[in-house]
C-alpha cells in the first residue's frame, strides 16, 4: 500500500492519491489538483505524465524489456505469429486453435475493398506519397462500413477488427500500386496475412509472384514487433480522438497520420535516406557524428534514442539479428548494413550517446530488412502502420470499454498578450 504524496502550495498542504500499477510503479493522480487547489501541472512533450491506466503493453525502459499483454516480445518473436500476436493485444487472450482459425478466417474473408474504393485511388495525383493515401483511405474505408460508424457490440466488433486488419494490407498494397502507375492485384484467399501482401504487392496481372518464405518470415516478424508499443504518439492520438467517441476507421486514420512524422513511424525511412548518404559521399562517420552532436546544426542520429528506452530497444536487437539471417540465408550483401553496423559502433563508443543513453532503437535495421524484400522507401512507414495497427484497435476498444473515460481534454498555461483594445484597420500602422 502506497501512501499519498503530499503537496504543500501557498502554505496549503494536499494530499494526492497515489495509483500503483503491476509492476509496483507509482503515479501521483492529479485528477482533482486544480479543483482543490486552484493549479495545474504543466509537462511539455509529456515525459511524465501517464495519460491512462492500461493493460495492454508494459515496458521498462530502463531494463530494456517489452511485454504485450505481460509474454515477452523474445518469446512471442521466437513462437508467435503476426496474426496470433495480434489476437492476443486486441482480445488480451492468446487465441485456442479454434479461435485462430475463426480470425484468419475472417481476415480471409475480408480481404477485398469495395470496388467503389478503388476508384477513390484515382483522386490522387501520381507520386502521391502512400501514408497520405493510407490515412484517407481507411477514413473512405469508414464510410463503406456504416456499421461499424457507431456503438459496436462485442460481435460487431470482432468483426471490425477483421476486417478493419483485412483490408488495411490491401489499401496499403493499392496505395504502392497507384504511385508506381501498375494495376491492382486482388487478394488470393490461398495465401496467409503477409504472404497475401507480398503478392498485391509485386504480383502482376501477367506473371504471379510467389514469395520466399525467408521474406514472409521475415516480414512476419517485423509486423509483430512494432503490433504495439504502448502510449507512442500515434497512439496516443488514437487514444485521443476514441475519447471524443469517435469511430474505429477515423481513430485509426488520425493514427496514421501521426504516425508520418520522422522522429516517429517515418525514421525507419529517414535512416535508410541517411545511410545512403553516408555511403554515397563518403564523410568520415566521425564527421558525422560532430554533425550531429552539434547543437545549432539540424542533424540527427536517425533510428537512435528513445523517449522510454534508456537502454537497448530490444526489438532493434531482433530486427538487426533477422537481417543478418536474411541476408546471410539469400547470400547478399548491403553496404548500407555494413555502414549502420559501423555507425552504431562509433556512437556507442561515443561520450555524447553514452551519456544521455541513446541506444539504436525499432527503426535503425528495419528499413533494411523491407529494402531487402524490394519494398521501396516511400512505403517503410506504411509497413510500421500495418504492424501497429493491433495495437491502435486495442487501444481504441480500451477507451471506449472504459467506464471512466472522459473525453482528453488537456489543459494550458497561457503566455499570450492578456486583454486588447480592437483597432480598426485605417487606424492600425
Ligand atoms: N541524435 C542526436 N542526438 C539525440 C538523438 C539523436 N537521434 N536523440 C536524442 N538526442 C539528444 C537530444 O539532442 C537531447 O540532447 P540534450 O540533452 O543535450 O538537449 C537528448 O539526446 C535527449 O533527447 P530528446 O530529443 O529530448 O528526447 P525525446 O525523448 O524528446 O526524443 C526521439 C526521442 C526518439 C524523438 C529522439 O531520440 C530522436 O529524435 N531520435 C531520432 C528519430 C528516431 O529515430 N525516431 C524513432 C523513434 S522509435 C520508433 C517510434 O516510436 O516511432
Amino acid at each position: 500500500m502506497t501512501g499519498p504524496a503530499i503537496l504543500t502550495y501557498n502554505g496549503q498542504t494536499y494530499e494526492l492519491p497515489v495509483v500503483v500499477g503491476s509492476h509496483r510503479e507509482a503515479a501521483i493522480d492529479i485528477s482533482r489538483l486544480r479543483e482543490t487547489a486552484g493549479i495545474i501541472t504543466l509537462d511539455s512533450g509529456f515525459a511524465n505524465t501517464g495519460s491512462c491506466i492500461s493493460n495492454i503493453t508494459y515496458i521498462d525502459g530502463e531494463r530494456g524489456i517489452l511485454r504485450y499483454r505481460g509474454y515477452l516480445v523474445e518469446v512471442l518473436a521466437a513462437q508467435s505469429s503476426f496474426i496470433e500476436t495480434a489476437y492476443l493485444l486486441i482480445f488480451g487472450e492468446l487465441p485456442t486453435a479454434d479461435q485462430l482459425k475463426d480470425f484468419r478466417s475472417a481476415l480471409t474473408r475480408n480481404q477485398s475493398i469495395h470496388e467503389d474504393m478503388h476508384h477513390h485511388f484515382d483522386g490522387f495525383p501520381p507520386n502521391a506519397p502512400p501514408m497520405a493515401i493510407l490515412s484517407a483511405m481507411i477514413n473512405a474505408l469508414g464510410c463503406f462500413e456504416p456499421v461499424f460508424m457507431g456503438e459496436e457490440s462485442d460481435d460487431q466488433f470482432v468483426l471490425a477488427a477483421a476486417r478493419l486488419m483485412s483490408k488495411i494490407r490491401t489499401i496499403a498494397a493499392a496505395s504502392y500500386r497507384k504511385s508506381v502507375g501498375k494495376p491492382m492485384i486482388y487478394p488470393r484467399s490461398q495465401l496467409r496475412y503477409t504472404a497475401n501482401f507480398l503478392h498485391m504487392m509485386f504480383s502482376d496481372p501477367y506473371e504471379l509472384y510467389e514469395a520466399d518464405q525467408t521474406f514472409v518470415d521475415a516480414l512476419d516478424l517485423l509486423l509483430m514487433l512494432h503490433a504495439d508499443h504502448e502510449q507512442n504518439c500515434s497512439t496516443s492520438t488514437v487514444r485521443m480522438v476514441a475519447s471524443s467517441h469517435a469511430n474505429l476507421h477515423t481513430s485509426v486514420a488520425a493514427g496514421v497520420s501521426a504516425l508520418w512524422g520522422p522522429l516517429h513511424g517515418g525514421a525507419n525511412a529517414a535512416v535508410i535516406a541517411m545511410l545512403t548518404e553516408l555511403v554515397e559521399t563518403g564523410e568520415p562517420l566521425e564527421h558525422f557524428i560532430a554533425r550531429v552532436k552539434d547543437k545549432d546544426g539540424k542533424a540527427r542520429l536517425m533510428g537512435f534514442g528513445h523517449r522510454v528506452y534508456k537502454h537497448f530497444d530490444p526489438r532493434a536487437k531482433l530486427i538487426k539479428a533477422a537481417c543478418d539471417r536474411l541476408l546471410n540465408k539469400l547470400g547478399r550483401s548491403d553496404p548500407l548494413l555494413d555502414m549502420a553496423k559501423r555507425l552504431e559502433e562509433v556512437a556507442l563508443r561515443d561520450e555524447y550517446f553514452i551519456e544521455r543513453k541513446l541506444y539504436p532503437n525499432v527503426d535503425y535495421y528495419s528499413g533494411i530488412i523491407m529494402r531487402a524484400m524490394g519494398i521501396p522507401t516511400d512505403m517503410f512507414t506504411v509497413m510500421f502502420a500495418i504492424g501497429r495497427l493491433p495495437g491502435w484497435i486495442a487501444h481504441w476498444r480500451e477507451v471506449r470499454k472504459d467506464p471512466n473515460s472522459r473525453i482528453d481534454r488537456p489543459r494550458q498555461v497561457y503566455s499570450g498578450p492578456v486583454v486588447r483594445e480592437y483597432v480598426p484597420i485605417e487606424e492600425r500602422n
